[in-house]
């Protein structure tokens, strides 16, 4: 018989967990790991509905690893989820699945140039100074915590590339 009581079960459950499930270091979850249970199962966590709307990412993703990601970008652009994420104009709650946002187009293109410069580019590099952090693009290496990457202008005295064949010596230092 099913318990009119144990939905209430649940939310005095989830309440009695939130300090532990806010800690991100609580739950580490191997890299790429994709077991749906990990998203539905297991723990008293809420309605945690699988994503219906990835166009980019693998569709079977498991949802800590989305989230996992999801606040990697939010840092990577120093922005917070509603800058990619609308708003549903009745519950004012961010609705993740909708495409409502510019900026969440954006974002999938951006995923899709990224995944697409490791591994046609980046992979083909071997170089021996590199650390392995160095072996693969992120949001990061452009955007450092801008929405926008900053323009670079190069400091004045680097402006000035010598001109094929000039000496040396001809150049301001
Ligand atoms: C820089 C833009 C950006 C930011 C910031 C961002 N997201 Fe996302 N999010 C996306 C994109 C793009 C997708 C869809 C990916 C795809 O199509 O594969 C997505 C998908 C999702 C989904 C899956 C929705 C579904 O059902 O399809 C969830 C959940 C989600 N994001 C949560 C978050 C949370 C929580 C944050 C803040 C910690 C956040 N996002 C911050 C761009 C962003
Ligand atoms: C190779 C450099 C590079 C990488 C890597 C990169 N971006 Fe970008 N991103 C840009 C540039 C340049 C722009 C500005 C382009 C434009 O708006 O026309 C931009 C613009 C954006 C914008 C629009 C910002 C705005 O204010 O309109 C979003 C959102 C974005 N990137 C998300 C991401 C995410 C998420 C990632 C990682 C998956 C990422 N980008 C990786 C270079 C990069």
């Amino acid at each position: 018989m099913q318990s009119r009581f144990f939905p209430a079960l649940v939310v005095a459950l989830v309440l009695a967990a939130q300090p532990l499930l806010s800690q991100e270091t609580a739950t580490p979850v191997a890299e790429g790991q994709s077991t749906p249970q990990a998203a539905t199962g297991a723990r008293p966590h809420g309605p945690q509905p699988k994503p219906v709307n990835l166009k980019v990412l693998p569709k079977d993703m498991a949802r800590e690893d989305l989230i996992k990601l999801m606040r990697g970008y939010a840092g990577a652009l120093g922005v917070k989820c509603n800058f990619c994420h609308a708003a549903n104009p009745q519950t004012h709650k961010l609705d993740f699945p909708s495409d409502a946002k510019d900026d969440k187009t954006i974002a999938r293109t951006m995923i899709a140039m990224t995944q697409t410069i490791n591994e046609q580019y980046m992979a083909q590099v071997h170089d021996p100074d590199a650390m392995p952090e160095d072996k693969h693009v992120t949001c990061g290496t452009c955007h450092r915590g801008h929405s926008m990457p900053e323009h670079f202008v190069p400091p004045p005295e680097q402006r000035h590339h010598p001109p094929a064949g000039a000496a040396p010596g001809e150049q301001p230092q």
